[in-house]
């Protein structure tokens, strides 16, 4: 169940673009170590690695959103706090083994699809606005 960029995702700034397929290649980590379920470590640190790259992401979003002057910026901020507060229950649960693959995969699935491709999609002209490539 790997995920896999494709240029259907890509939203033509090639910043964005870059992060975006770092954060495909995190989940598919966080797949490839729940998958293996040998060692729970490996799936925490894939987690924690997810989340760690995801204020890095999402500040920087926020900081175009900002500079931008972004008309959905809030709506576009509870999102990503929402990421990070699902990553941080799924640690949560996923130690003491009350978290299943699907609802993981599901959830993170449902991200690409609604956020990364969807939300993330109405910056886009603003950021180009303002020179970001
Ligand atoms: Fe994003
Ligand atoms: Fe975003």
């Amino acid at each position: 169940m790997q995920v896999q960029w494709t240029e259907d995702a890509a939203l033509d700034i090639e910043e964005i673009d870059d992060q975006h397929r770092k954060i495909f290649t995190m989940i598919n980590a966080i797949y490839t170590a729940i998958s293996k379920g040998s060692d729970k470590s490996d799936t925490l640190d894939a987690l924690k690695d997810m989340a760690d790259y995801a204020i890095e992401h999402f500040s920087k979003e926020e900081r175009y959103m900002r500079q931008a002057g972004y008309p959905h910026m809030d709506e576009h901020k509870s999102e990503h706090d929402d990421f990070f507060s699902r990553l941080e229950d799924f640690e949560k649960r996923y130690k003491t083994g009350d978290v299943s693959i699907e609802e993981i995969s599901d959830y993170l699935g449902g991200w690409i699809e609604n956020h990364m491709m969807g939300t993330d999609r109405g910056y886009v002209p603003f950021f180009k606005d303002m020179g970001v490539k």
